[in-house]
């Protein structure tokens, strides 16, 4: 995959180590509105250490383990998706997120996410598609249930991040969900 449009605007693209300065400028962009939910803000500080994170998750990409993606509009990197876990063996993946401010509300993470389902369900036979989000994370519980997703429960003070422990929801679907069309019409 070289790049998915999105919308009249925007598209999806691997993102990759050479992008490291613009990852880093993106990052720290909008640090105050991905902190409270991304632990990786607190390793991509600067254009060294967003090189060393793409670097890692190039190499997973690599050994077939997870996969890191950009979101560009009109040419800005705006946000991006990814494959957390990837278990090829397991059937087994989660899908990440994140947006800046200015991009959201526009379905562009939707959108992404479905394209990732679709291939990883499609082409690489996923069984069950995983989403993790704290229980105070309404917009990204929103596009879970966009996605036609099932809450499966919550991990209770699973997740110790910036001083305290926050419960997590888990959310999947499954491949016969997505292929039966009982997840609503992709876009
Ligand atoms: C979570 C996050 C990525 C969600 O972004 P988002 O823009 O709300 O999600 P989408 O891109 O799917 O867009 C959905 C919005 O676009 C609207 N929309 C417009 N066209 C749409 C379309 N074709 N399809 C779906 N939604 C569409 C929806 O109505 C919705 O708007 P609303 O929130 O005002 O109701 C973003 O809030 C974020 O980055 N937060 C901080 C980091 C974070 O929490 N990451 C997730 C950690 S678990």
């Amino acid at each position: 995959m070289l790049s998915c449009r999105l919308d009249e605007g925007a598209e999806l693209r691997p993102l990759e180590p050479w992008q490291a300065a613009e990852f880093a400028a993106h990052a720290d962009r909008d640090r105050a509105h991905f902190e409270p939910w991304l632990q990786w803000t607190q390793l991509v500080t600067d254009e060294e250490s967003a090189r060393a994170f793409l670097q890692r998750y190039a190499d997973r990409q690599a050994a077939d383990d997870g996969r890191i993606y950009g979101i560009w509009s009109h040419g800005r990197l705006v946000g991006g998706t990814l494959f957390r876990i990837f278990s090829p063996a397991d059937g087994l993946c989660e899908i990440g997120v994140w947006l800046s401010p200015e991009a959201q509300g526009r379905g562009l993470i939707t959108r992404a996410a479905r394209l990732m389902i679709d291939w990883a369900v499609g082409e690489r036979g996923m069984h069950r598609v995983e989403w993790r989000n704290a229980v105070e994370n309404e917009r990204s519980k929103a596009v879970a249930k966009r996605l036609g997703m099932t809450l499966d429960g919550v991990l209770r003070e699973a997740f110790p991040y910036l001083g305290r422990r926050f419960d997590i929801e888990v959310w999947s679907l499954l491949a016969s969900e997505w292929r039966s069309g009982d997840a609503p019409p992709r876009a």
